[in-house]
């Protein structure tokens, strides 16, 4: 099994990624670690402690960055509901986060699983970016972050930022300088594989252990579409990066130079792309080029089919 650590700011496509994760054979999830973004720390934190012991997930709970590296926190758009769960209340979980922030349980799970460890990044990279400043020796027992964030094309954020990026610019910089091997699942991929609201209804058909949660979600984003006038479809970007761990040949990867945008008063967290080598610089980045839908949905049932009743 590949050992992995999630890193998100839960949220409802976050929570998606766990469902998926842990039903993943080829999976084993070490630590669930919180970050502020969609919504702040005080609910991600404990949406994280509810869903271990919801999912019934053998892992550490730890509380990471209530803010980005540098500034302070962002008024968010209202995505994921209030709590970051689209309102759904999940019982009380009874165990306490860990002792240790996110960062030293990070440093120290990479040393244990000694070079194997996957960080799977869904969140803004806060947590991931005070790891390498803390414990630079831990860059080294990383065998590579799969994040979702950035974008090649348009942004969803500003004109050329992706959400997760624009809140924390900087730790992203941190991140892609590391030197530790990196996959960007950016929205140019995860929008490929955007599901209708059918698409949905039909991966929800059986019943499941999990349906508090799953038909909770669902609820909420035929709600929260219909009150903005859109059609309930619904892009479940995080767990796109789960499901490249557990099966690499859901994405086209391609190798390239990838900066940061920390400056810019316009498009502040794009993830500039050096597709034709202008910059001079060796690759540090597998970019998402494309995904593969019916793969990914197919995982999904695969999944949904885990938690039958
Ligand atoms: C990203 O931002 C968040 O709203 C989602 O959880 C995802 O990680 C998509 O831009
Ligand atoms: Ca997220």
């Amino acid at each position: 099994k590949i050992p992995v650590i999630i890193d998100c700011d839960t949220g409802t496509d976050d929570a998606w990624a766990i469902v998926l994760a842990n039903s993943s054979d080829k999976l084993d999830i070490r630590a669930l670690t919180a970050v502020n973004g969609n919504v702040e720390l005080k609910h991600t934190g404990p949406n994280n402690l509810n869903l271990r012991e919801y999912l019934n997930i053998d892992c550490r709970v730890a509380l990471g960055a209530d803010r980005p590296v540098i500034g302070g926190v962002n008024p968010i758009p209202d995505v994921h509901g209030e709590n970051g769960l689209g309102g759904v209340e999940l019982p009380k979980a009874k165990r306490d986060f860990d002792e240790k922030y996110a960062w030293d349980v990070i440093a120290e799970e990479a040393e244990r699983a000694a070079g194997e460890l996957v960080i799977l990044a869904v969140g803004p990279l806060t947590n991931i970016a005070i790891t390498f400043l803390k414990h630079p020796e831990a860059k080294k027992n990383i065998k590579r972050i799969v994040m979702m964030g950035g974008a090649f094309g348009t942004g969803n954020t500003n004109p050329y930022a992706e959400f997760n990026i624009w809140i924390d610019p900087h730790a992203c910089d941190i991140v892609f300088k590391s030197g530790v091997p990196i996959t960007m699942v950016g929205l140019d991929a995860t929008r490929m594989t955007t599901l209708t609201g059918q698409e949905q209804e039909a991966l929800l058909t059986q019943p499941t252990k999990i349906d508090l949660l799953l038909r909770g979600m669902r609820k909420y984003f035929i709600e929260s579409h219909k009150a903005m006038g859109r059609p309930d479809a619904v892009t479940l970007h995080d767990a796109l990066a789960v499901a490249a761990v557990i099966d690499p040949t859901v994405l086209h990867t391609e190798k390239y130079y990838v900066v940061c945008e920390t400056k810019s008063s316009q498009s502040v967290g794009q993830t500039v792309v050096d597709f034709k080598g202008h910059l001079h610089r060796e690759p540090n980045v597998d970019v998402a080029m494309s995904a593969d839908k019916e793969k990914f949905v197919q995982m999904l049932r695969d999944c949904i089919a885990c938690y039958a009743q």
